[in-house]
């Protein structure tokens, strides 16, 4: 039997706007961060070859994303965020953005009958925040909501999970990897949701691309300095990729 731990993430002392002022977020956009991106991005690619393909991003950040998309997807970015959004509409003018929370842009998608062939949460689950209060919004409401309102009959919803290990035993790649892995696992069972392709990557030099920038994010320590009661810190980045569709289906 699996026990699964229920823990929270740790309390960020700076919020996503403040964040993206602070340029904290620039590593999104560097090669060693691809392999975020590429495997969900190269499924898509097969599953829907030589098709257009809708995509929706949930909390698009700077539209990172977008650099590995082929032409032909319609894509949609949504974030509260209007400095990432301002961004995004600079850097990749060819494409839709908008500055919404999401409990706004959600209940008007379904209002307006959109469905995306694709809805995609990539470093969003354990993110989700109201911007004003820093609230943490419901994971499984949100999974919920994208199953049942915004996928199109063949689409897919991808969950993508950056995340931070390093070399205590307690904050091992697989003890990190085993604990992400359960907790999107339930949460896709509990949304009646079956996974169709895992993939973990190792994001290779991102730690060092990451030191390199103006501010060091709050949730990254070396290992050298970690608090280990934290389980959320770590050393070097990997990335866990899920795609999911309905059960029945
Ligand atoms: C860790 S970033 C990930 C960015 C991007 N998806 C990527 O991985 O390249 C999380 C993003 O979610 C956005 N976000 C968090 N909660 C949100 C909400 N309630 N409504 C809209 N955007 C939200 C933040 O502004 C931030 O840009």
């Amino acid at each position: 039997m699996i026990v699964l731990m229920v823990e929270h993430p740790p309390e960020r002392n700076t919020s996503e706007e403040e964040r993206f002022q602070d340029d904290y977020y620039s590593y999104f956009e560097s090669p060693e961060n691809a392999p975020r991106y590429k495997p969900a991005v190269s499924f898509l690619d097969d599953a829907f070859e030589q098709q257009s393909f809708s995509l929706l991003d949930l909390g698009c950040g700077n539209g990172a994303l977008c650099k590995y998309l082929p032409e032909r997807c319609d894509y949609f970015g949504v974030d509260h965020s209007e400095l990432a959004i301002e961004y995004c509409l600079k850097v990749y003018p060819n494409r839709n953005f908008v500055a919404k929370d999401l409990s706004v842009a959600l209940p008007q998608l379904v209002a307006e009958n959109k469905r995306f062939d694709a809805v995609v949460l990539c470093g969003l689950l354990f993110h989700t925040t109201d911007k004003e209060t820093l609230e943490k919004k419901d994971d499984q409401e949100l999974i919920q909501f994208c199953l049942d309102k915004l996928l199109t009959e063949k689409g897919y919803l991808v969950i993508i999970v950056p995340f931070a290990y390093g070399d205590h035993p307690s904050h091992n790649l697989y003890a990190r990897a085993e604990w992400l892995q359960n907790s999107v696992e339930e949460m896709l069972e509990t949304a009646k949701a079956k996974i169709v392709y895992g993939n973990i990557s190792l994001l290779i030099g991102l730690d060092k691309k990451i030191r390199q920038q103006k501010t060091t994010p709050d949730w990254f320590v070396p290992d050298s300095n970690a608090d280990y009661s934290n389980k959320y810190a770590g050393t070097y980045m990997a990335t866990w990729t899920f795609l999911a569709i309905p059960s029945e289906r």
